[in-house]
Protein backbone atom coordinates (compact mmCIF):
# COMPACT_ATOMS: atom_id res chain seq x y z
CA UNK A 1 0.00 0.00 0.00
CA UNK A 2 1.00 3.35 -0.33
CA UNK A 3 0.37 5.18 2.98
CA UNK A 4 0.80 9.06 3.70
CA UNK A 5 1.31 9.51 7.20
CA UNK A 6 0.34 13.38 8.44
CA UNK A 7 3.37 13.78 10.85
CA UNK A 8 4.85 10.59 11.05
CA UNK A 9 8.50 11.77 13.01
CA UNK A 10 6.75 11.95 16.61
CA UNK A 11 6.23 9.38 19.58
CA UNK A 12 3.06 7.21 18.03
CA UNK A 13 4.07 8.41 14.63
CA UNK A 14 7.48 6.78 14.76
CA UNK A 15 6.06 4.03 15.96
CA UNK A 16 3.46 3.78 12.96
CA UNK A 17 5.99 4.33 10.01
CA UNK A 18 8.36 1.28 11.76
CA UNK A 19 5.16 -1.14 11.50
CA UNK A 20 4.36 0.06 8.25
CA UNK A 21 8.01 -0.44 6.20
CA UNK A 22 8.02 -3.67 7.98
CA UNK A 23 5.37 -4.53 6.41
CA UNK A 24 6.85 -3.57 3.23
CA UNK A 25 4.28 -0.58 2.59
CA UNK A 26 5.51 2.35 0.79
CA UNK A 27 5.53 4.99 3.25
CA UNK A 28 5.02 8.85 2.58
CA UNK A 29 5.45 11.69 5.39
CA UNK A 30 3.66 15.25 5.42
CA UNK A 31 5.48 17.52 7.69
CA UNK A 32 7.37 20.39 8.59
CA UNK A 33 11.03 19.11 8.87
CA UNK A 34 11.34 20.68 12.44
CA UNK A 35 11.09 17.69 14.84
CA UNK A 36 14.73 17.34 16.65
CA UNK A 37 14.27 13.77 15.08
CA UNK A 38 15.00 12.99 11.46
CA UNK A 39 12.41 10.69 9.37
CA UNK A 40 13.88 7.58 8.27
CA UNK A 41 16.34 7.22 5.75
CA UNK A 42 15.02 6.55 2.47
CA UNK A 43 10.87 7.74 3.50
CA UNK A 44 9.90 10.45 1.47
CA UNK A 45 8.62 13.81 2.96
CA UNK A 46 6.67 16.20 2.26
CA UNK A 47 7.46 19.41 3.69
CA UNK A 48 4.47 21.63 4.46
CA UNK A 49 2.37 23.01 7.73
CA UNK A 50 -0.64 21.57 7.69
CA UNK A 51 -2.13 24.87 9.44
CA UNK A 52 -1.38 26.01 5.74
CA UNK A 53 -4.17 24.38 4.96
CA UNK A 54 -4.35 25.86 0.76
CA UNK A 55 -0.84 24.66 0.72
CA UNK A 56 -1.58 21.37 2.25
CA UNK A 57 -4.54 20.43 0.72
CA UNK A 58 -3.00 21.07 -3.22
CA UNK A 59 -0.04 18.74 -2.03
CA UNK A 60 -1.71 15.82 -0.31
CA UNK A 61 -4.79 15.63 -3.23
CA UNK A 62 -2.05 15.21 -6.20
CA UNK A 63 -1.58 11.71 -5.54
CA UNK A 64 -3.91 8.95 -4.34
CA UNK A 65 -2.96 7.38 -1.37
CA UNK A 66 -4.48 3.46 -0.50
CA UNK A 67 -4.48 5.10 2.74
CA UNK A 68 -3.97 8.04 4.98
CA UNK A 69 -2.85 8.17 8.90
CA UNK A 70 -3.74 11.72 10.28
CA UNK A 71 -1.41 12.29 13.43
CA UNK A 72 -1.91 15.85 13.97
CA UNK A 73 -6.09 16.58 13.73
CA UNK A 74 -7.03 18.58 17.02
CA UNK A 75 -10.65 20.39 15.53
CA UNK A 76 -13.32 20.36 13.34
CA UNK A 77 -10.92 22.57 10.95
CA UNK A 78 -8.19 20.46 10.93
CA UNK A 79 -10.52 17.25 10.14
CA UNK A 80 -12.43 19.41 7.58
CA UNK A 81 -9.03 20.55 6.31
CA UNK A 82 -7.91 16.49 5.89
CA UNK A 83 -11.60 15.80 4.15
CA UNK A 84 -11.41 18.14 1.74
CA UNK A 85 -7.33 17.38 0.71
CA UNK A 86 -8.21 13.58 0.98
CA UNK A 87 -11.84 12.99 -0.64
CA UNK A 88 -12.20 10.88 -3.53
CA UNK A 89 -8.39 10.20 -3.03
CA UNK A 90 -7.55 8.50 -0.13
CA UNK A 91 -8.70 4.40 -0.07
CA UNK A 92 -8.65 4.23 4.09
CA UNK A 93 -8.57 7.39 6.31
CA UNK A 94 -7.22 6.64 9.37
CA UNK A 95 -7.62 9.41 12.43
CA UNK A 96 -5.91 9.68 15.42
CA UNK A 97 -8.30 10.41 18.29
CA UNK A 98 -7.90 10.56 22.06
CA UNK A 99 -9.51 8.76 24.81
CA UNK A 100 -9.55 11.99 26.57
CA UNK A 101 -12.71 12.83 24.65
CA UNK A 102 -14.54 10.17 27.38
CA UNK A 103 -13.38 12.49 29.91
CA UNK A 104 -12.60 13.61 32.91
CA UNK A 105 -14.76 13.15 34.44
CA UNK A 106 -14.88 9.18 33.25
CA UNK A 107 -17.84 7.09 33.65
CA UNK A 108 -16.60 4.35 35.51
CA UNK A 109 -14.01 1.51 33.51
CA UNK A 110 -13.77 -0.53 31.01
CA UNK A 111 -15.46 2.43 29.24
CA UNK A 112 -16.28 1.31 25.69
CA UNK A 113 -16.58 3.59 22.59
CA UNK A 114 -20.39 4.15 23.14
CA UNK A 115 -19.70 5.28 26.20
CA UNK A 116 -20.35 9.16 26.97
CA UNK A 117 -18.43 12.18 25.53
CA UNK A 118 -17.61 13.94 29.25
CA UNK A 119 -13.90 14.88 27.90
CA UNK A 120 -14.19 18.39 28.94
CA UNK A 121 -10.85 19.86 28.45
CA UNK A 122 -9.81 21.90 25.22
CA UNK A 123 -8.07 19.11 24.03
CA UNK A 124 -10.76 16.78 24.25
CA UNK A 125 -13.60 18.94 23.06
CA UNK A 126 -11.43 19.48 19.60
CA UNK A 127 -10.99 15.95 19.35
CA UNK A 128 -14.49 15.40 19.73
CA UNK A 129 -15.33 17.87 17.01
CA UNK A 130 -12.88 16.58 14.87
CA UNK A 131 -14.13 12.82 15.26
CA UNK A 132 -18.04 13.91 14.96
CA UNK A 133 -17.12 15.98 11.39
CA UNK A 134 -15.31 13.00 10.11
CA UNK A 135 -18.33 10.69 11.09
CA UNK A 136 -20.99 12.64 9.22
CA UNK A 137 -18.66 12.82 6.23
CA UNK A 138 -18.53 9.19 6.20
CA UNK A 139 -22.38 8.84 6.97
CA UNK A 140 -23.27 12.01 3.90
CA UNK A 141 -20.06 11.44 1.48
CA UNK A 142 -18.81 8.34 2.42
CA UNK A 143 -15.43 9.47 3.45
CA UNK A 144 -13.63 5.92 4.56
CA UNK A 145 -12.62 6.92 7.80
CA UNK A 146 -11.57 4.97 10.92
CA UNK A 147 -11.03 6.70 14.29
CA UNK A 148 -8.17 5.21 16.71
CA UNK A 149 -8.64 6.49 20.61
CA UNK A 150 -5.21 6.24 22.07
CA UNK A 151 -4.82 5.94 25.78
CA UNK A 152 -1.02 6.94 27.25
CA UNK A 153 1.20 5.65 24.60
CA UNK A 154 5.09 5.68 25.34
CA UNK A 155 8.10 5.66 23.50
CA UNK A 156 11.10 8.36 22.39
CA UNK A 157 9.63 11.43 21.15
CA UNK A 158 8.24 12.34 24.55
CA UNK A 159 9.12 12.39 28.13
CA UNK A 160 8.17 9.25 29.55
CA UNK A 161 5.19 10.30 32.09
CA UNK A 162 4.97 9.50 36.14
CA UNK A 163 1.70 10.46 37.88
CA UNK A 164 2.40 14.02 39.21
CA UNK A 165 4.39 15.39 35.83
CA UNK A 166 5.78 15.21 32.67
CA UNK A 167 9.22 16.62 33.33
CA UNK A 168 12.05 13.76 33.58
CA UNK A 169 13.58 14.91 36.97
CA UNK A 170 12.33 11.55 38.18
CA UNK A 171 14.16 9.68 36.09
CA UNK A 172 17.44 11.24 37.66
CA UNK A 173 15.83 10.74 41.13
CA UNK A 174 15.12 6.99 40.55
CA UNK A 175 18.96 6.90 39.35
CA UNK A 176 20.61 9.03 42.33
CA UNK A 177 18.32 6.24 44.82
CA UNK A 178 16.00 9.25 45.88
CA UNK A 179 11.97 8.63 46.58
CA UNK A 180 9.27 9.75 44.19
CA UNK A 181 6.03 11.05 45.14
CA UNK A 182 2.82 9.48 44.13
CA UNK A 183 -0.62 10.69 44.68
CA UNK A 184 -2.76 9.43 46.82
CA UNK A 185 -2.25 5.71 47.58
CA UNK A 186 -0.82 4.96 44.16
CA UNK A 187 -4.03 2.78 43.20
CA UNK A 188 -4.92 4.68 40.75
CA UNK A 189 -5.48 2.47 38.05
CA UNK A 190 -4.04 3.46 33.73
CA UNK A 191 -2.82 1.65 30.38
CA UNK A 192 0.41 2.29 29.55
CA UNK A 193 0.61 1.15 25.40
CA UNK A 194 4.23 1.21 23.70
CA UNK A 195 4.41 3.57 20.52
CA UNK A 196 5.42 0.47 18.62
CA UNK A 197 2.49 -1.56 19.42
CA UNK A 198 0.29 1.16 18.88
CA UNK A 199 2.16 1.01 15.43
CA UNK A 200 1.33 -2.71 14.82
CA UNK A 201 -2.39 -1.55 15.15
CA UNK A 202 -2.24 1.23 13.06
CA UNK A 203 -0.99 -0.84 10.23
CA UNK A 204 -2.71 -3.78 10.49
CA UNK A 205 -6.40 -1.92 10.59
CA UNK A 206 -5.27 -0.60 6.76
CA UNK A 207 -7.56 -2.11 4.32
CA UNK A 208 -9.81 -3.62 6.74
CA UNK A 209 -13.39 -2.47 5.09
CA UNK A 210 -15.92 -3.41 8.22
CA UNK A 211 -13.65 -0.88 10.44
CA UNK A 212 -14.68 2.29 7.93
CA UNK A 213 -17.26 4.57 9.90
CA UNK A 214 -15.86 2.75 12.86
CA UNK A 215 -14.61 4.22 16.54
CA UNK A 216 -11.83 1.86 18.22
CA UNK A 217 -10.30 2.19 21.70
CA UNK A 218 -6.61 1.78 21.21
CA UNK A 219 -5.29 0.75 24.78
CA UNK A 220 -3.01 -1.61 26.58
CA UNK A 221 -5.34 -4.74 27.44
CA UNK A 222 -4.18 -4.80 31.07
CA UNK A 223 -4.45 -1.88 33.24
CA UNK A 224 -1.36 -0.98 36.00
CA UNK A 225 -1.50 0.94 38.59
CA UNK A 226 0.57 3.94 38.82
CA UNK A 227 2.92 2.35 41.48
CA UNK A 228 3.24 -0.95 39.49
CA UNK A 229 4.47 1.69 36.77
CA UNK A 230 6.67 3.73 38.36
CA UNK A 231 8.14 0.39 40.08
CA UNK A 232 8.30 -0.90 36.58
CA UNK A 233 10.66 1.69 35.49
CA UNK A 234 13.27 1.35 38.08
CA UNK A 235 13.31 -2.05 37.54
CA UNK A 236 14.10 -1.12 33.90
CA UNK A 237 16.94 1.01 35.50
CA UNK A 238 17.80 -1.81 37.32
CA UNK A 239 17.45 0.23 40.89
CA UNK A 240 15.78 0.81 43.66
CA UNK A 241 12.30 2.18 44.55
CA UNK A 242 10.99 3.97 47.54
CA UNK A 243 7.80 5.54 47.12
CA UNK A 244 6.18 8.64 49.43
CA UNK A 245 2.09 8.80 48.90
CA UNK A 246 0.61 12.02 49.41
CA UNK A 247 -2.27 12.82 49.10
CA UNK A 248 -3.73 14.51 45.65
CA UNK A 249 -5.58 17.50 47.24
CA UNK A 250 -2.40 17.87 49.47
CA UNK A 251 0.16 18.29 46.29
CA UNK A 252 -2.36 20.78 44.58
CA UNK A 253 -2.21 22.90 47.42
CA UNK A 254 0.90 23.08 47.76
CA UNK A 255 1.64 23.90 44.05
CA UNK A 256 -1.83 23.94 41.90
CA UNK A 257 0.53 24.50 38.77
CA UNK A 258 3.07 21.63 39.22
CA UNK A 259 0.86 19.03 40.22
CA UNK A 260 -1.86 20.31 37.66
CA UNK A 261 -2.54 17.32 36.20
CA UNK A 262 -3.80 15.42 39.15
CA UNK A 263 -7.20 17.55 38.28
CA UNK A 264 -7.18 16.29 34.49
CA UNK A 265 -7.05 12.39 34.22
CA UNK A 266 -3.50 11.80 36.22
CA UNK A 267 -5.88 12.10 39.06
CA UNK A 268 -8.29 9.68 38.24
CA UNK A 269 -8.47 5.23 37.13
CA UNK A 270 -9.39 5.18 33.72
CA UNK A 271 -9.37 1.92 31.91
CA UNK A 272 -10.90 1.58 28.28
CA UNK A 273 -12.37 -1.59 26.63
CA UNK A 274 -10.32 -3.07 24.38
CA UNK A 275 -12.78 -5.45 23.38
CA UNK A 276 -14.26 -3.80 20.07
CA UNK A 277 -10.32 -3.35 18.84
CA UNK A 278 -9.50 -7.06 19.71
CA UNK A 279 -13.04 -8.09 17.69
CA UNK A 280 -11.06 -6.67 13.93
CA UNK A 281 -7.47 -7.29 15.42
CA UNK A 282 -7.49 -10.72 17.18
CA UNK A 283 -3.89 -10.95 16.29
CA UNK A 284 -3.11 -7.52 18.00
CA UNK A 285 -1.36 -8.53 21.42
CA UNK A 286 1.34 -5.98 22.68
CA UNK A 287 4.49 -7.84 22.56
CA UNK A 288 6.87 -5.13 23.61
CA UNK A 289 8.20 -5.83 27.19
CA UNK A 290 7.83 -3.19 28.98
CA UNK A 291 11.45 -3.28 30.12
CA UNK A 292 12.20 -2.82 26.76
CA UNK A 293 9.62 0.61 25.83
CA UNK A 294 10.72 2.14 28.98
CA UNK A 295 14.65 1.50 28.48
CA UNK A 296 13.72 3.11 24.64
CA UNK A 297 12.32 6.35 26.03
CA UNK A 298 14.71 6.57 28.99
CA UNK A 299 17.54 6.57 25.82
CA UNK A 300 15.16 9.21 23.62
CA UNK A 301 15.43 11.12 26.98
CA UNK A 302 19.15 11.09 27.91
CA UNK A 303 19.81 11.52 24.12
CA UNK A 304 17.56 14.89 23.70
CA UNK A 305 19.30 16.21 27.45
CA UNK A 306 15.07 15.93 28.48
CA UNK A 307 16.21 14.67 32.23
CA UNK A 308 16.96 17.57 34.40
CA UNK A 309 19.46 17.39 37.21
CA UNK A 310 16.82 16.68 40.41
CA UNK A 311 18.96 18.47 42.73
CA UNK A 312 18.62 21.63 40.82
CA UNK A 313 15.06 21.54 42.61
CA UNK A 314 14.27 20.82 45.56
CA UNK A 315 10.44 21.23 45.94
CA UNK A 316 10.03 17.57 45.85
CA UNK A 317 12.76 17.01 48.70
CA UNK A 318 11.12 19.42 50.58
CA UNK A 319 7.29 17.75 50.51
CA UNK A 320 9.15 14.37 51.16
CA UNK A 321 10.93 15.39 54.23
CA UNK A 322 7.91 17.72 55.45
CA UNK A 323 5.90 14.56 55.35
CA UNK A 324 7.98 12.00 56.62
CA UNK A 325 9.06 14.80 59.88
CA UNK A 326 5.03 15.53 60.31
CA UNK A 327 4.32 15.03 64.33
CA UNK A 328 2.31 11.67 64.22
CA UNK A 329 0.53 9.93 67.35
CA UNK A 330 2.37 6.24 67.39
N1 LIG B 1 1.07 10.06 23.18
C1 LIG B 1 -0.08 9.86 23.76
O1 LIG B 1 -0.11 9.44 24.91
C2 LIG B 1 -1.35 10.11 23.00
C3 LIG B 1 -2.56 9.63 23.55
C4 LIG B 1 -3.74 9.83 22.85
C5 LIG B 1 -3.73 10.46 21.61
N2 LIG B 1 -2.55 10.93 21.11
C6 LIG B 1 -2.59 11.60 19.81
O2 LIG B 1 -1.46 11.23 19.05
C7 LIG B 1 -1.19 12.26 18.11
C8 LIG B 1 0.27 12.66 18.22
O3 LIG B 1 1.00 11.80 17.41
P1 LIG B 1 2.57 11.74 17.55
O4 LIG B 1 2.86 11.24 18.93
O5 LIG B 1 3.13 11.00 16.46
O6 LIG B 1 2.93 13.30 17.45
P2 LIG B 1 4.02 14.21 18.07
O7 LIG B 1 5.04 13.44 18.86
O8 LIG B 1 3.32 15.35 18.70
O9 LIG B 1 4.73 14.72 16.72
C9 LIG B 1 4.06 15.58 15.85
C10 LIG B 1 4.36 15.20 14.39
O10 LIG B 1 3.59 16.04 13.53
C11 LIG B 1 4.42 16.93 12.80
N3 LIG B 1 3.74 18.24 12.85
C12 LIG B 1 3.43 18.96 13.94
N4 LIG B 1 2.78 20.08 13.60
C13 LIG B 1 2.67 20.07 12.26
C14 LIG B 1 2.07 20.96 11.31
N5 LIG B 1 1.47 22.10 11.68
N6 LIG B 1 2.12 20.63 9.99
C15 LIG B 1 2.74 19.49 9.59
N7 LIG B 1 3.32 18.61 10.45
C16 LIG B 1 3.28 18.90 11.77
C17 LIG B 1 5.76 16.89 13.53
O11 LIG B 1 6.85 17.14 12.65
P3 LIG B 1 7.35 18.67 12.39
O12 LIG B 1 7.50 19.29 13.74
O13 LIG B 1 8.63 18.49 11.68
O14 LIG B 1 6.28 19.32 11.57
C18 LIG B 1 5.79 15.43 13.97
O15 LIG B 1 6.09 14.57 12.91
C19 LIG B 1 -2.07 13.44 18.46
O16 LIG B 1 -3.17 13.46 17.59
C20 LIG B 1 -2.50 13.12 19.88
O17 LIG B 1 -3.74 13.69 20.18
C21 LIG B 1 -1.37 10.77 21.78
Amino acid sequence: MKVLVIGGTGNISRGIVAALLGRNHEVVLFNRGQHVDPPPRDVRVIQGDRQNREDFEKKVSAEYWDAVIDMISFNAEDAASAFRACQGRVGHFIHCSTVMTYGPPFNGINIPETGPLQGESGYGLGKTAADNFLLQAFKEDGFPVTIFKPSYTHGPGMNLLRQVGGDGSWIDRLRKGKPILSAGDGLNYFQFLSSRDAGDAFSDILGKTQCLGEIYNLVHPQARTWDEWHTAAAEALGVDIQIVHVSQETLINISPERYSGLRGNFGHTQIFSHEKLASVLPNFTPKTHIKNSVLDNIEWMDKHNRIPDSDADDIEDRIIETIRNLPRIT
